[in-house]
């Protein structure tokens, strides 16, 4: 798992796109797991966890800035997010998603926003929501030597067009098309596609016509890998969640026992105890000498 550095350190083995594009699971590879992370120190937590993939996800419009959608996400904000995770992340791959209106447009929109996400935000694959339509898009991104995952499904960008968050690919035809758009993608060149909120039966289907794998969202159990953003995963949510979250911990009544007992030490004077301090870097001084000795200076006097 380790490889040498250039200064004989040990640095974990990045985890490639080739690796990841052959993990299907009806041959035997384990299913991929991939959540998101907005900043540098859930990025470090995630990576610690196992994820192999990472995904700053638009939901950072919802989750960090408390949108009510994805839509006002900027690729300004992608690329700070994708900067911090990026340096908390040596070992999974990181995936930034490419935002509302920064590449709908043409081809050669989508090769300029994905390119800042690989240069400005250190992104080593992007993602983008839709279709068939937009395997134009995922080729130039391919020839440029910019990985692409798909995501199809509930796409949260088209969130008026559909009608809100519901579930997608019901009915025949219906998951025909998903289907359909899901090898347009594979065939444009898309190294992994994400089924948002799709019937398990489709996502099966698909997952069985592609060589490349699928990982989902509310998508059941025979996709090659799972996605979950992180505050879900963690449970640090106060309001509803979707059916196919699963809280792996309950962070959020964690976190707010935490708050408790610290506002409460400090109203007490409990905190900060004696070892919460620096120690004085001098000779204590008899009581004497200290006496009438102005502010010293406060450089001097601590230590680390
Ligand atoms: O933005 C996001 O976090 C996503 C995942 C839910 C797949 O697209």
């Amino acid at each position: 798992m380790y490889t040498p550095t250039a200064a004989g350190a040990v640095a974990p083995k990045k985890i490639t796109v080739p690796e990841l594009r052959n993990r299907k699971a009806a041959q035997g590879q384990a299913r991929i797991a991939m959540i998101t992370a907005y900043d540098f120190t859930m990025a470090r937590l995630v990576e610690e966890g196992g994820a192999e993939m990472v995904l700053v996800g638009d939901s950072l419009g919802m989750v960090v800035q408390g949108q009510a959608n994805t839509l006002p996400v900027t690729m300004d904000d992608m690329v700070y997010h994708c900067r911090a995770v990026a340096r908390g992340l040596a070992r999974a791959h990181l995936v930034g998603d490419l935002p509302f209106l920064s590449y709908q447009a043409s081809p050669e929109k989508a090769l300029e926003s994905a390119g800042r996400l690989m240069k400005e935000g250190f992104c080593e694959s992007v993602k983008l929501e839709g279709g068939a339509e937009y395997a134009p898009h995922v080729k130039l991104l391919v020839r440029a030597g910019i990985p692409v995952v798909g995501h199809i499904g509930l796409t949260p960008q088209s969130v008026h067009a559909l009608g809100g968050f519901k579930m997608q690919g019901r009915g025949d035809e219906a998951g025909k098309r998903l289907l359909a758009d899901a090898l347009a993608l594979e065939e444009a060149g898309a190294f992994c596609i994400v089924l948002e909120a799709v019937p398990p039966d489709v996502a099966a289907a698909i997952t069985e016509a592609l060589t490349i794998p699928t990982v989902g969202i509310g998508a059941g159990v025979h996709c090659d890998g799972q996605v979950l953003v992180c505050t879900d995963l963690l449970g640090m949510g106060r309001g509803h969640s979707p059916k196919f979250v699963k809280h792996f911990a309950n962070v959020a009544d964690v976190a707010v026992a935490a708050f408790q007992s610290y506002v409460d030490e400090v109203r007490s004077g409990a905190f900060p105890a004696a070892e919460h301090a620096f120690k004085a870097n001098r000779p204590a001084a008899p009581t004497s000498e200290v006496q009438g000795v102005s502010a010293p200076d406060s450089s001097k006097r601590y230590v680390a």
